[in-house]
């Protein structure tokens, strides 16, 4: 694995670092960060705590959401103020304009050895998801390295995680350096049976994965809002859920041609309101009502897709298979999530990944069980495709800058 590495970075006292990371967590009504919404800022610590160590002067880089512009409630300052909280220490945000005026340039130019601040949602600034030119080469002139721990959103072509690499010696962080050598076992040769199980809200993004990994597991069970788009498929009324019909299409594609690898549910639970106060019903997926909304795995269907995940040799989740947020709606996450774990770790090598995934993981107290728990969704999932994931490429030592 030709990674650089932080070992590869010499000399880090008196630096500046530009640190990449995936802060991207749910944040409560008051912008409250619990335990099982952290996982993926205690992730970053080591090398965080490794940089300051060796005196390094840490300016760290995450995005938040998918704001508009700048929108207050996608702001980093919680993810600022948990992160001091954890390493005892404080972390300024900074959340200046880039190019109005001297005052970021100002502000990291005071930092001293061991320090950490944190810029503002890189979102919030124009050119991040185009990977423009400009925000790279600012983002640049604040450090002296780059290094790159936000492995959750390698999938992504941005320019404070690809642009910036062009403008400094770049290296991989060590979560990022976990992350791909744990997952790097499982290209190439998955022991057989390899079972996917695959859900979450972002359909669109993960269609084109969900195509390859078809082609190489054995059974890929799909739940969740991915399902709804199968359903519709097959003609089937979806009531209140949600469909988009660009994935509609590819959806029609894929039953087509992998119906012996795709496994959709057999009952599903819909209810006609989003909280506790619910009163759900189990239904087949032919039964949906207009005024229902799929929120769960149907029961027969948990226990159908608990057999397969007992056969497997290799299995990988990624995305909750309802509404898990909601406790009545939680119990086909949870008890998927506590089978995935229990046959993990000797008998099968599981990986489970993504934000919303590892915090139904952390809900089942199971999660030692799991060979690796992966801060990525997405990301997780086009790696194990087969893809090279434009935030990692340019990671590698042999298109690393002097
Ligand atoms: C994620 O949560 O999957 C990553 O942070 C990437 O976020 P994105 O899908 O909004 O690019
Ligand atoms: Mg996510």
């Amino acid at each position: 694995m030709p990674l650089a590495t932080l070992k590869d970075l010499k000399s880090p006292k008196g630096k500046r670092v530009l640190l990449r990371v995936d802060f991207n967590v749910p944040l409560g009504p008051k912008g409250e960060i619990g335990h099982e919404e952290d996982a993926r800022i205690r992730a970053a610590l080591p090398t965080i705590q490794r940089l300051r160590k060796a005196g390094a002067r840490v300016i760290i880089v995450s995005h938040l959401g998918r704001p508009e512009g700048r929108e207050a409630k996608y702001s980093l300052r919680p993810v600022a103020e948990h992160l001091a909280k954890l390493l005892d220490k404080d972390v300024p945000l900074i959340a200046d304009g880039f190019d109005e005026d001297r005052l970021v340039d100002k502000k990291i130019a005071a930092m001293k050895n061991g320090d950490v601040s944190m810029l503002e949602n890189i979102r919030f600034y124009k050119g991040e998801d185009s990977n423009g030119s400009f925000l790279a080469r600012r983002l640049a002139s604040f450090a002296d390295v780059y290094v790159d721990d936000a492995f959750a959103v390698a999938h992504r072509e941005a320019a404070s995680n690809v642009g910036v690499t062009k403008h400094l010696p770049s290296y991989a962080g060590l979560l990022l350096e976990t992350e791909v050598k744990h997952l790097d076992k499982l290209l190439g040769k998955p022991k057989k049976p390899f079972v996917v199980l695959m859900g979450g809200a972002k359909i669109s993004s993960k269609l084109p994965t969900l195509k390859k990994l078809l082609a190489i597991a054995d059974t890929v069970m799909v739940g969740g809002g991915m399902a709804n788009n199968f359903f519709r498929a097959m003609g089937l009324d979806m009531g209140r859920s949600l469909v988009a019909p660009e994935d509609v299409k590819t959806a029609k594609g894929l039953l087509a041609r992998h119906k012996h690898t795709l496994l959709l549910p057999k009952d599903v639970l819909v209810a006609t309101r989003l909280d506790d106060k619910a009163e759900p019903r189990y239904c087949r997926p032919g039964e949906i009502r207009k005024d229902e909304h799929v929120v769960d795995l149907g029961a027969e269907t948990i226990r159908e897709w608990a057999a397969v995940i007992k056969k497997a040799r290799t299995i990988v989740w990624n995305g909750p298979v309802g509404l898990f947020e909601v406790k009545k709606f939680s119990h086909g996450s949870i008890s998927l999530g506590r089978m995935v774990a229990a046959r993990s770790s000797g008998k099968a090598f599981g990986v489970v990944g993504g934000g919303e995934t590892v915090q139904c993981l952390l809900r089942t107290g199971m999660e030692e069980y799991v060979d690796h728990v992966s801060t990525g969704g997405g990301a997780m999932l086009e790696y194990l495709a087969g893809k090279s994931l434009p935030g990692i490429k340019p990671l590698m030592k042999r298109s690393k800058k002097k």
